[in-house]
Formats: structure tokens, C-alpha cells, sequence
């Protein structure tokens, strides 16, 4: 990007321009590109901005009360849709039919929402590699493209279309945001759904939403990954006791990569691995063992679905 100041101005002209006096809504999800986008919207327009947060029930530890905090004072909305979101993907074990069942649902529930504030603009924080993505046709992106909003909206604004996401970082610090949303590991839309393999429960989330946590704790302060996290892969044999078990098996994946299109593992000390999988199996006793995925992107995906 040539210039992060020149791009906040123009941004902040365009939303002007293209909401008018119209109230807009936006999916705002914590990540630092809806995020910036909600700051940029917030200095175009002020409170003509309604931010919706959708809680999808599949996000990760404490990230609710997070946004809340955060986002508190710009009129957020929440929606509480866990449920809901449980209900439709009971049964799915395909990876492709699951993102669609989820980023379906988020649709239906935005449009919900949308439609009760009687806005007619939208917001999106689609970034030039979700474009890319999307157009090749390699998964299905809830943000953009694929999934049909079956609601009239007059506009549709996406001032970090073209920007990749060191770039959203750069323009994240420029706007004051803060350090925490400035350095945000990217976090899937369709959330720890994509990293519980095949059919997806309330315990299996709450079991790698815990992992999940205890990854992130060990290595993002000290190794500032691109993004690290853990994945749930299956039932295996354990021993707890003097007794064979069924237990999880739970991988840690922590890659570096520039704009997620490629990506290498990290390279971890091995007593710092020891040290979260002993962590992992002693705060959740369901879980049998503990990987680590030393596989690059290609052939791997960052996520597991
Ligand atoms: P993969 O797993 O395809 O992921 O190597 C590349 C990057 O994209 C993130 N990702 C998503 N982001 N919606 C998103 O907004 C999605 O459906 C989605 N799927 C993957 C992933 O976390 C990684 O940073």
C-alpha cells in the first residue's frame, strides 16, 4: 500500500458517499478486518453504523465478553445464536456442506437482524485474498460471493477489498485500534467448527475451545505466530489408571505465513510442545493425546477443514 493515511481518508469519503443518509449494518466479528472496518465506518458515518456481532456459539474462549468491551460503546449489537447454530449442523461430517450450513445460517440470522434495524447499506470486510479464494472456487467464504443474501440492500461497501492483511494490520495501527485487534491471528468465519473434524457437538466445541485456549496462552505472546490453534481429530486410546480409555486426539497447528495463501510450521522448542500437550491432557481429562502437525500449506490447509 502506498499511503495508510490517504487510504483512511478515501476510505472514509467512499463509506461517506455511498451510505448517504442511510443507516448501515455490518458483521462485525472481532477480527481485525471487520474491525478496521467498523472503525472506518464509525468516523464516516458515526452511529448511522449498527454493528452486529453474531455469536455463532463456535467462537473462541471469552470472545463475546471480549467484543462486548471492546466494541461496547458504538451501538453493538449481539446476538446470542449458539443454538441455533448447534441445531443446523447436527449430523454433517462434510467439510464443505458444514461451512455452508454455517455461513447459510449466519445469512439468515444477519438478515434477521439487518432487516429489524431497517438499514439498507452494507458493510463487509472482504480482503483481496478472500476474493481470490473465492473466485477459484476453493471454499466457500461466508463473507463474500457465495452465500445469497436474500435481503435488498441499496449498497454494498467493502473498503478493504483490495488490501492483503499485513496491510489491514498497518491500517488497524494508523486508526488507533487496539494492539490486541491490531495483531489478531485471523480467525475463520465458520469459527471451531473447521477445526472439529467431521460432525460437530456442543462437547467436541467446548473441548477444542478450551485446547484452543491453552494453545493460544502458550505460544502467541512468545512466538507471535501468523496463527496457531488446536484442532480435534477423533476418538483414540488412552490409559487413565489402570484403565484403557477413549480420549480425543487433539493436534496443536502454529504456522508462519505471509497472507495465509502459503504457510510453514513453527518451529517450537520440544519442551515447550511436552509442556502444552501435559497441559492439554491434565485441564481436559477427556483428551487421550496430543500432536503436533508439522505440515506446510501446500499440501496442508492452515485449517483442518
Ligand atoms: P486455509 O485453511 O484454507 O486457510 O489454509 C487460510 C486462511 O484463511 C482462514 N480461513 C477462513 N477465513 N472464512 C474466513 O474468514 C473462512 O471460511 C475461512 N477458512 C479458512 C484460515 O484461518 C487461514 O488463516
Amino acid at each position: 500500500m502506498v499511503n495508510t493515511e490517504k487510504f483512511i481518508r478515501e476510505s472514509i469519503d467512499e463509506i461517506m458517499a455511498a451510505a448517504g443518509d442511510d443507516r448501515v449494518v455490518m458483521a462485525l466479528s472481532g477480527g481485525v478486518d471487520s474491525s478496521v472496518c467498523a472503525a472506518l465506518a464509525a468516523r464516516a458515518i458515526g452511529d448511522r453504523l449498527i454493528p452486529i456481532y453474531i455469536d455463532t456459539g463456535l467462537m473462541r474462549k471469552g470472545e463475546t465478553e471480549r467484543i462486548r468491551t471492546i466494541f461496547g460503546t458504538i451501538h453493538l449489537q449481539v446476538v446470542d445464536a449458539g443454538d441455533e447454530f448447534l441445531e443446523v449442523l447436527r449430523g454433517i461430517s462434510d467439510p464443505e456442506t458444514k461451512r455452508k450450513a454455517i455461513g447459510e445460517r449466519f445469512i439468515r440470522v444477519f438478515e434477521r437482524e439487518a432487516r429489524k434495524q431497517g438499514a439498507k447499506c452494507l458493510l463487509q470486510g472482504t480482503i483481496y485474498p478472500d476474493r481470490i479464494e473465492s473466485e477459484g472456487g476453493i471454499k466457500s467464504h461466508h463473507n463474500v460471493g457465495g452465500m445469497p443474501l436474500h435481503m435488498e440492500f441499496t449498497k454494498v461497501i467493502e473498503p478493504i477489498r483490495d488490501l492483503y492483511k499485513d496491510e489491514v494490520r498497518e491500517v488497524a495501527g494508523a486508526l488507533g485500534l487496539p494492539g490486541e485487534i491490531q495483531h489478531r491471528m485471523p480467525f475463520p468465519g465458520p469459527g471451531l467448527a473447521v477445526r472439529v473434524l467431521g460432525d460437530v457437538t456442543k462437547e467436541k466445541v467446548a473441548v477444542i475451545r478450551e485446547a484452543n485456549w491453552i494453545v493460544e496462552d502458550e505460544l502467541v505472546e512468545k512466538y507471535r505466530p501468523w496463527q496457531c490453534f488446536a484442532a480435534l481429530l477423533g476418538l483414540g486410546i488412552g490409559v487413565k489408571g489402570d484403565n484403557r480409555i477413549h480420549g480425543w486426539i487433539v493436534a496443536i497447528r502454529a504456522v508462519n505465513s505471509r497472507d495465509g495463501m502459503t504457510a510453514d510450521p513453527l518451529e517450537i522448542p520440544f519442551d515447550q510442545l511436552v509442556r502444552i500437550g501435559s497441559r492439554i491432557t491434565s485441564d481436559i481429562p477427556s483428551v487421550a493425546r496430543v500432536v503436533y502437525d508439522i505440515t506446510a500449506k501446500p499440501p496442508a490447509t492452515i485449517e483442518y477443514e
